[in-house]
């Protein structure tokens, strides 16, 4: 409740995380649960969850922190997208709320055994997860974008090439990056992604769509403004959230050589999946 009330008074707590005196105040909140349960001991700092996005749970996120990722996963094995040797890229990582269920997987004498690699442009999380994941299996990459949302230190090229070779990934992936994204920088991944992914490779995409809005849409979420084809919150922080139509993002598929693009779903739901298979003889989109 509290959470709740604080959380209409500061609409983008994200921005707040990279304050010197919010990373202090907020890790308060980590001392006690941390001494009572040994498994909540290895979670990055509370700042990075909330950075992340953390919904109105601000204080107490813990457990939605280790469960957020659970039932993708389940999705992606369940169908034979991914396994125990998957490659597997995820894109916008952030401090790797989705790659700690690869790292922690163990039943039997089954682990993960293939490569996980997350690419985001927020050095401070890079180093995070380079220091809590294994280097055998986990690499974390710097992009070059640039963002009025998150921060990015030391941004270049607009174009950025994700550094794997060409049809060598089964998977690539982002949860809640798309919804942060202007239209170059989704161009940009998904043709990245239509290049590295194996023939018959799958890339599943969060997104914020017009034509199934998140439930906060005329509250919190109003998506009035456009920026090309994009639909954004506010002009003056444009990739504090930005949603699409579901045709213009199935189009963006086709046209970087997806076959099979739909939006993955159900009512009332946030943030939809944006789900596209590489075709297995295609002519791939190249940057210009
Ligand atoms: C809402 S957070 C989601 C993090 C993570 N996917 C998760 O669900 O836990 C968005 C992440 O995307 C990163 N990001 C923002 N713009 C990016 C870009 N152009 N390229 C790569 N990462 C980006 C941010 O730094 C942040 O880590």
């Amino acid at each position: 409740m509290l959470e709740k009330t604080l959380r209409k008074f500061v609409p983008s707590v994200a921005a707040l995380t990279y304050q010197p005196w919010f990373k202090i105040a907020s890790r308060v909140f980590d001392v006690l649960p941390a001494l009572l349960f040994r498994e909540l001991r290895g979670l990055p700092p509370n700042y990075m969850r909330i950075r992340i996005g953390a919904g109105n749970r601000v204080f107490s996120n813990q457990i939605m922190y280790l469960n957020g990722a659970k039932n993708f996963w389940y999705y992606m094995f369940a169908r034979g997208i991914v396994d125990t040797t998957s490659t597997i890229v995820d894109i916008g990582s952030g401090c790797g709320r989705y790659a700690h269920h690869m790292r922690d997987y163990v039943f039997k004498d089954e682990t993960f055994t293939g490569r996980y690699v997350g690419i985001d442009i927020d050095q401070e999380m890079l180093a995070w997860c380079r220091a809590h994941f294994d280097a055998e299996r986990f690499a974390f990459h710097h992009s070059t974008h640039e963002s009025k949302t998150y921060s990015n230190d030391s941004p270049g090229e607009k174009f950025y090439r994700v550094p794997m070779d060409d049809n060598s990934v089964d998977l690539v992936f982002s949860t809640s990056l798309y919804t942060h994204l202007l239209e170059d920088e989704i161009d940009n991944y998904t043709r990245e992604a239509a290049r590295i992914l194996k023939p018959g490779g799958h890339m599943g995409m969060y997104v914020f769509s017009m034509d199934n809005p998140p439930p906060s849409f005329g509250s919190r979420h109003t998506f009035k403004h456009r920026i090309g084809a994009a639909y954004v919150e506010s002009l003056a922080c444009p990739e504090a959230a930005v949603a699409y139509d579901e045709a213009w993002l199935i189009e963006s598929c086709r046209k970087a050589g997806f076959v099979d693009a739909r939006i993955v779903t159900m009512k009332g739901e946030y943030q939809p999946m944006l789900l596209a298979r590489k075709g297995e003889n295609i002519a791939l989109a190249r940057a210009a």
